[in-house]
């Protein structure tokens, strides 16, 4: 993705990158804005947001964990028996679904507070999860404006056979409550990728592969979830503007504000792994656009 056709972004310069992260205090009961202001922060947002100030937040991207319960044998391909490299992280795992449930709730409780009235919040998932986050999200008062699906160009296939190859996920995104009526919207811009000159609600493109993806000290897939650059572009571009700032409260390997960054937004990121902060870090240090 050229982001130069988008915008003069400023380089990120070493000073900055020094004070890119920002490890969570326990001790710290409140963070002021320009404590936390593109910085990705090392700790648990269920606490986090908690310290964040209220109604200061224009837009939030949310990635959360898929809860995909994946069966414990291993998944092999078939004939040629390779194993598939799928989403087993421990982050993704939790005892049931009434707990995944109290997560989604207590993570979007908390950042319902943090949002600006006219603020509005995307948050994607597959079919295993995203049913129960929209009726969650309609629970809290969350007012659905679309969903959004995304088509995989490339989509992981079906080893098995047994069902449809699964080529979707859904964003679905949403203000705060009805009587929301002054949010942004750059409608021209989302025609640019949508079905005709229609801003449509399907957008088609690959999952993240090549020099995209970041990987470890052993050349694997540093994330197992990461996003699209180009995903992340459209967000930000349709639904806010320069200067606004993104929130992402499960930032993995930090797409959301890096993206942001380069569009002349600026960031929160709140991310609990270590290993995926320090690959934030190695991000916008070595893989700036140039
Ligand atoms: C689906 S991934 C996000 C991927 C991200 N969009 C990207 O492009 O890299 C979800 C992330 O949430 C993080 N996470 C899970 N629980 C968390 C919590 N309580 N606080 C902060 N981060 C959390 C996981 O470590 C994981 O990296």
């Amino acid at each position: 993705m050229d982001f130069g056709q988008l915008t003069s972004f400023k380089a990120y310069t070493e000073k900055a990158l020094d004070q890119l992260v920002l490890a969570d205090n326990p001790d710290v009961e409140k963070y002021s804005l320009a404590e936390v202001l593109n910085k990705v922060i090392l700790g648990n947002s269920l606490e986090v947001l908690k310290k964040l100030p209220e109604n200061s937040i224009d837009m939030v991207f949310v990635d959360p964990p898929y809860f995909l319960q994946l069966p414990k044998k291993e998944l092999r391909r078939w004939k040629v028996k390779t194993l598939v490299e799928g989403v087993d992280d421990e982050w993704d795992k939790f005892g049931s679904f009434a707990e995944y449930d109290e997560f989604i709730s207590r993570l979007l409780t908390e950042i319902k507070r943090v949002m600006k009235p006219s603020a509005t919040i995307w948050v994607i998932a597959t079919y295993h999860s995203i049913f129960r986050i929209g009726k969650i999200m309609q629970d809290l008062g969350y007012w659905i404006l679309n969903d959004v699906i995304w088509v995989k160009t490339n989509p992981m296939p079906n080893w098995l056979g047994v069902r449809f190859t699964n080529a979707t996920e859904t964003l679905i995104w949403a203000v705060k409550d009805r009587k929301v009526k002054k949010y942004v919207f750059n409608k021209e811009l989302a025609k640019e990728f949508g079905i005709g000159k229609v801003a449509a609600n399907v957008w088609v493109l690959p999952i993240c592969t090549g020099a995209e993806r970041l990987k470890d000290d052993s050349g694997k897939k540093l994330h197992s979830t990461q996003k699209p650059l180009e995903l992340l572009r459209r967000v930000i571009i349709t639904s806010t503007r320069e200067g606004d700032i993104v929130l992402d409260p499960v930032a993995g390997v930090g797409t959301t504000g890096y993206v942001s960054w380069a569009l002349n937004r600026n960031f929160i990121m709140i991310e609990i792994n270590p290993k995926y902060v320090e690959g934030i870090k190695r991000r916008f240090q070595e893989n700036w656009p140039e």
